[in-house]
């Protein structure tokens, strides 16, 4: 028999317990930086050495942290279920965990392109897209096609180029969950509405979501307690 396909959407609260900071909890991230300057194609306009030096850091930071229990236990639902993980976080956390199939809908930390790609739009190919691991990039560092390196991140003000990927993994999907995001940026925060109408939703967070649809079972615990809880849920079923 086919197996039962599980999306799982998750966001920075999945890798909160490895010691990477979430955005918008208190302490987070961007309480100490401004996402219109360290996140947006604006800002790399007017200072990409600065956003190179940020990226650097986050990427230099993520050699020193593991995979936490909440990644482990996403990656063995695969041992029962047609798995896909798509995430908004860039980090490498679920690869390193053992998920197989998995879409980074905001890029990759360990993955840079040129800022200018292939494309008469300056848009870029999968082609183009290299992994660099923990190391760092610098102005002046080139891609093949002679055009600046930068991060593999997409920065708001920039399409979500997996975004359609995502969407058909979610409509496909039999149970959705989502794990530890505040759905607050788009089109990410929107994907759960895709969801098959017989899909149960089930969703990790230990603080209040203001959503209000009825599908959705709010497991309010933090990540690693939060998957215990689902996989007993999965037991019984
Ligand atoms: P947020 O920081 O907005 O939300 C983190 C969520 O994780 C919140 O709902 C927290 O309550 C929850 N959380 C905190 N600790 C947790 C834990 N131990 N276990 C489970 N959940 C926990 O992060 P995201 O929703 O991922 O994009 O943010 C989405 C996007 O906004 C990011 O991908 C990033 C950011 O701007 C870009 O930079 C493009």
């Amino acid at each position: 028999m086919a197996k039962k396909k599980i999306t799982v959407l998750t966001g920075a609260g999945v890798s909160a317990e490895s010691g990477i900071s979430t955005f918008r909890d208190n302490g987070g991230l961007w309480d100490n930086y401004d996402p219109q300057v360290v996140a947006s194609i604006e800002g790399w306009r007017h200072d990409p050495g600065m956003l190179l030096d940020f990226y650097n850091l986050r990427r230099a930071q993520l050699k020193d942290v593991s995979p936490n229990a909440a990644h482990r236990a996403i990656a063995a639902l695969e041992e029962e279920y047609d798995v896909t993980v798509v995430t908004q976080n860039v980090d490498n956390l679920h690869e390193r965990a053992g998920s197989t199939r998995i879409i980074h809908l905001h890029g990759e930390l360990t993955k840079v392109r040129p800022e200018r790609g292939v494309y008469d739009n300056g848009s870029f190919s999968e082609q183009e897209v290299f992994d660099i691991g923990y190391s760092a990039i610098h102005l002046g560092d080139k891609a093949p096609n002679g055009s600046q390196l930068r991060p593999h991140i997409v920065w708001f003000g920039e399409a979500v180029p997996k975004i359609e990927d995502a969407i058909e993994r979610v409509i496909r999907a039999d149970i959705l969950l989502i794990v530890g995001t505040s759905l607050q940026v788009y089109p990410a925060a929107g994907l759960y509405r895709y969801a098959k109408d017989s899909a149960p939703i089930y969703l990790i967070d230990p603080q209040d979501i203001p959503l209000r649809d009825p599908r959705i079972t709010h497991i309010r615990a933090v990540a690693t307690e939060g998957m215990e809880i689902f996989k007993k849920i999965l037991e019984n079923k």
